[in-house]
């Protein structure tokens, strides 16, 4: 069995897909459940049906494709990542692994192989966090990690609600018919770049993940006292966005101050009411990511946050309300699947670095249902999130053949 990967399809393919956006190239912006993702939705469906794959889609927009194995009873092996993009983001993150994974599967059925298990394609609803301020959104529902009562909670920024958004975009459905049933997928490996430069720096071609670090993120909201910015003089003032500036510095101290480089945190959104030169803020609100490859010391900063707010409302006399959106585990990768990857690169002799994933991905919430692992490729400068996010087309095959040879291993 010869597997051979058309590199040039993958990336004519990955240009298609970035063409569909809200932002002027190279950026990419494509938020979920909005009319352009909806296009991207009709256009990957398309990619799939024309080499005979099954596609479905569930009720939260999941998009499974799926080439049944010789014996359609056994759990399929999977493989996917996402295609919705933060605002002005490139064109790489996520879709690599759904079009690299598809490019997989096709390079598998030109090779004449025939799986026992059935291969299948995942496009992982909302994996970015814009619209609804939680992440993995679609594989959190997949596992059962994200209740549907607590899926129909959510509101995204001008107050519309997961269904409502959903039906707008066409998809409806029971969302608690989104969970899998036990048993579903017998393994689940997701290619990505690797959206940092280790790989870059070290001159290795591939990431083998073994762990995901553990995210979480804080909705913090902050009321002071508005007024006239010539009027009322400094004596007083209950300025929300100085107490905002206090909070954001507390929050990068604590990660700054943490005895482990792997602690991070950031204040990404800062939004300040009612935004006018000449009005003292009378609210601010924010968002802080918070992350760690150990659960203990990303709930201490998580804690520690906790305790300069409350110090910084009591000494500026504003009230600030700290929400915690999602405070996730970190998942260690399944060593059946690292070591399936693993002999993909000796077998290929591509050179691999064991690594931790400090970005989240889909996969920290399919390793809680199914043996699950990822591949890294690397990408230039370890840009991400960023519209000069670039993987080359050689890497971008590299990681496809990789990913192809270990599903026909676990296939
Ligand atoms: C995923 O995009 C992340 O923020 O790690
Ligand atoms: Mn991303
Ligand atoms: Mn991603």
């Amino acid at each position: 069995m010869k597997i051979e990967i058309d590199t040039g399809r993958i990336v004519a393919e990955i240009e298609e897909l970035a063409a569909i956006s809200d932002a002027e190239a190279p950026a990419v912006t494509r938020v979920v459940f909005t009319s352009t993702d909806v296009k991207a939705r009709a256009w990957l469906e398309g990619r799939c049906a024309e080499v005979g794959l099954i596609v479905r889609q569930d009720p939260v927009g999941n998009i499974f494709a799926r080439w049944s194995g010789t014996d359609p009873s056994l759990p399929a092996v999977g493989t996917g990542s996402h295609i919705d993009a933060i605002p002005n983001a490139g064109k790489y993150d996520g879709v690599v692994g759904v079009l690299g994974g598809l490019e997989a599967i096709r390079s598998l059925q030109r090779s004449g192989l025939r799986p026992r298990h059935s291969l299948e394609l995942l496009m992982f609803t909302a994996e970015e966090p814009t619209r609804f301020g939680i992440g993995c959104l679609g594989s959190r529902m997949l596992s059962g990690s994200l209740a549907p009562p607590a899926a129909q909670e959510l509101r995204d920024g001008d107050g519309a609600s997961l269904d409502e958004a959903r039906e707008r975009a066409g998809i409806v459905g029971d969302l608690g018919a989104v969970e899998l049933p036990l048993g579903y997928y017998k393994a689940f490996v997701e290619l990505h770049i690797e959206q940092g430069a280790l790989l870059e720096l070290q001159g290795i071609p591939l990431g083998v993940v073994t762990n995901i670090a553990a995210p979480a993120s804080l909705r913090i909201s902050i009321e002071g006292e508005g007024g006239h910015a010539g009027a009322v003089l400094m004596e007083g003032r209950r300025d929300a966005l100085c107490a905002a500036a206090e909070l954001i510095l507390a929050i990068e101290k604590a990660a700054q101050d943490s005895p482990a480089a792997d602690t991070v945190a950031t204040v990404g959104m800062c939004d300040v009411f009612p935004g006018a030169v000449n009005s003292i803020p009378s609210r601010v609100r924010l968002t802080a990511d918070i992350r760690d490859t150990s659960l203990e010391r990303r709930d201490q900063i998580i804690r520690i946050i906790g305790s300069a707010a409350k110090l910084i409302a009591e000494t500026r006399h504003v009230s600030i309300q700290c929400e915690l959106l999602n405070a996730d585990a970190p998942a260690t990768c399944a060593t059946s699947v690292v070591e399936a990857l693993s002999q993909s690169c000796r077998k290929h002799n591509f050179g691999f670095l064991p690594m931790v994933s400090r970005a989240y991905h889909d996969t920290l919430f399919m390793s809680r249902i199914v043996p699950a692992g990822m591949l890294f490729i690397p990408c230039r400068n370890g840009y991400s999130h960023r519209p000069d996010e670039y993987a080359s087309p050689e890497d971008i095959g590299r990681g496809a053949l990789v990913l192809a040879e270990t599903l026909a291993v676990l296939a």
